[in-house]
This record gives C-alpha cells, sequence and structure tokens, in this order.
C-alpha cells in the first residue's frame, strides 16, 4: 500500500520545497501539507492542504486518522532570531509540537518522523572548527536550548518507546524559492535578492562570521535520504550533524561580485551577531556519511550560480 505523509509547517522555507519534492517523489494525494496559515498557490493547488495548528495534538490526530497517515515530518518552529524577542512562546511551540508528534508514534498510530535540529545545538564552549559529533554543547539561545532537550527527548522516546525519529542538524539554509523565516542566516538568501534588485546589501553580521550553511537542493536530498535508510543503519537517534560549505559575509559577495562586478558590500552587525558568534564554523559530518551515505553536492559558487540565474529568470 502506499503510505501517506503529513507535512506540519508545509508553508516555511524548508517546507514549501520538501513537500514539492515528496509529491513528485510519492504522488500528490498521498502528501499532505498543513501549517497554520494558508500556502503558496503552488502548494494549495498540487495537493492536499490542512490548516493545522502543530501544538493542538487532537487536530493532528484527526487528520492522521482521516488520510491514515504513517510518516510525519514536523516543520513548524520558530527560529533563532524571532525565538529571542518571544521565548516562550517558542518554547512552548518548539516543544509541545514536537511532543505530539513524539506521542502519536508512541500510540502507534504513526510509524516514523523526522524532525530538525540545527548547528544552534552547539554553544560557546563547543569547538569551532569542524564541530564533532559529540561534543559539548551549552546552546546559548533560546532556540538553541529548544532543539537540544527536542534532541535528547528523541533520543529517550526511541530507546524507551522504540520510535523511529529521525533527525539532521541543518546548518543555515539557502534556497530561491521560499524565503527565510527568522533565523541568524537569513543574510545568505537576502543577499542574492539585494544583488539583483538594488546592487547592494547591508548585511546585519560582520564580515568575516563564518559558519556552516547549505544550499537547499542538499538539505531536501539529505532529509529523504535519512528517512529512507534502513532504521538498523541508524546508529544516532538525537540528531545527525550535518555539514556541506562554510563561508564568511565576505566571501559570499566576493561570489556575487565574479558575476556582477558593481555589487556593493556594507556591514551593520546588529543582535544577530551575538547569536552567530556562539555558532560553529565547520561540521564534522562523518557520522551522516558513515552511516546513512550523505554526500553534499553545491559549494559556494555553484550556489551563487544558482540564486543569481533562478531569481534572475523571476517576474
Ligand atoms: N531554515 C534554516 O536555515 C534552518 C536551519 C536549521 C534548522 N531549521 C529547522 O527546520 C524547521 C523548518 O524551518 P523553516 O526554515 O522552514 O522555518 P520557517 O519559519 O520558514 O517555517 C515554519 C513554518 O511553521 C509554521 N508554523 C508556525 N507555527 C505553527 C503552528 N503552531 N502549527 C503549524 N505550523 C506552524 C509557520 O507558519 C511556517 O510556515 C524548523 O524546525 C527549523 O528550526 C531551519
Amino acid at each position: 500500500m502506499q503510505k501517506s505523509i503529513l507535512i506540519l509547517g508545509a508553508c516555511g522555507q524548508i517546507g514549501t520545497e520538501l513537500t514539492m519534492e515528496l509529491r513528485a517523489k510519492h504522488g500528490s494525494e498521498t502528501v499532505i501539507a498543513s501549517d497554520i496559515r494558508e500556502a503558496s498557490e503552488n502548494l494549495m493547488e498540487s495537493g492536499p492542504f490542512e490548516l493545522l495548528d502543530a501544538t493542538n495534538y487532537e487536530a493532528i490526530e484527526d487528520v492522521v486518522m482521516h488520510y491514515e497517515i504513517d510518516e510525519v515530518y514536523l516543520m513548524a518552529a520558530m527560529l533563532s532570531a524571532t525565538a529571542e524577542k518571544f521565548p516562550m512562546r517558542a518554547w512552548n511551540l518548539n516543544m509541545n509540537s514536537l511532543f505530539n508528534v513524539l506521542n502519536l508514534a508512541k500510540e502507534k498510530k504513526i510509524s516514523k518522523i523526522f524532525w530538525p535540529s540545527s548547528i544552534a545545538v552547539f554553544g560557546l564552549n563547543t569547538p569551532k572548527e569542524n564541530t564533532p559529533q559529540h561534543a559539548i554543547m551549552e546552546p546559548s539561545t533560546v532556540y538553541g536550548i529548544s532543539k537540544q532537550s527536542g534532541e535528547r527527548w528523541c533520543e529517550y522516546y526511541f530507546k524507551k518507546f522504540d520510535v523511529d525519529v529521525r533527525s539532521v542538524r541543518y546548518p543555515g539554509l539557502i534556497s530561491w524559492k521560499t524565503m527565510p523565516g527568522g533565523g541568524t542566516t537569513d543574510y545568505a538568501v537576502e543577499i542574492y535578492h539585494k544583488a539583483l534588485e538594488t546592487g547592494e546589501y547591508n548585511c546585519f553580521l560582520s564580515e568575516d562570521t563564518k559558519l556552516p550553511m547549505m544550499y537547499m537542493d542538499d538539505a531536501i536530498r539529505a532529509t529523504i535520504k535519512l528517512m529512507e535508510s534502513p532504521s538498523e543503519n541508524l546508529k544516532i537517534r538525537s540528531s545527525y550533524n550535518l555539514g556541506s560549505m562554510s563561508f564568511t559575509p565576505a566571501e559570499v559577495a566576493n561570489s556575487i561580485q565574479a558575476r556582477m562586478p558593481n555589487f556593493k558590500m556594507a556591514y551593520e552587525p546588529d543582535f544577530r551577531q551575538q547569536i552567530a558568534d556562539s555558532w560553529p564554523s565547520s561540521i564534522d559530518d562523518s557520522a551522516a556519511k558513515t552511516d546513512w551515505g550523505w554526500e553534499p553536492r553545491f559549494d559556494l559558487n555553484a550556489t551563487t550560480k544558482e540564486m543569481l540565474e533562478n531569481l534572475g529568470k523571476l517576474p
């Protein structure tokens, strides 16, 4: 029988592209998109959509029963920069939505969960370069604390209740199809839009802030590859480090200037600088490579090419 998939928070930066990719792969009718807000035309017209609050257990359970859902991708969350402004709302959303899907799996109403963690689980005492899978964490943001707690709960539900939950620590993600939702790495998307619109960008991080980043195609491929991997291969049930490239704002500016020599960059760090300073510069993702064959495809120049060419074609 064809399995049915539910995506919670499907209208966000990752959910939108993940939904379209899963629909292309499994057929539109078996991939149910949901969010607390209406989706883009593309998403609404390409398959089933439900208005659904990820913090409401009964509402999720109704949809799970109605569509006979097997797998849930939980993409609803409040991201790092926004969470610093609304700490309790972030904690409630990020934790309660996770408990809802973990408990549905514990009660055997669904069989598999994808829940994303983040490089924000790491903190100032973590080794910054080539950050190991297992390292001191001590996150210093509300968002990072919620992700680290989430990782502990995922592993706990796997060990205690045999819940098949899978996770990666996404780095900052870059996409031309969707805008980012209030994170610390949003500059790396905005910069391409501004390069094409005005030819200049005022960056909210300093020029030498090196962070781990990833092009969205790689992130979606990693997510689906992890979900399709045999359960017995997966040694880590908290969350896998996931890497592809690391760069500074100055390096993105250079890669844009190689194509648009008149592009101008200025720097005016704001409160997000402190968040970025507490995160790793690069990631050791050897466990993901060994356990489920992870291999990234996009570097900075390939990302810049994709971003400028595709955004340049938009009306
Ligand atoms: N984008 C990144 O760079 C990045 C990096 C690391 C981890 N992540 C994680 O990946 C996941 C998805 O991130 P994203 O960038 O797509 O976020 P986003 O902010 O773009 O999207 C989140 C979506 O969740 C929805 N949502 C909010 N509250 C909801 C609720 N109560 N019920 C249902 N939906 C609700 C929002 O409407 C939004 O469409 C999150 O867990 C995030 O922490 C993202």
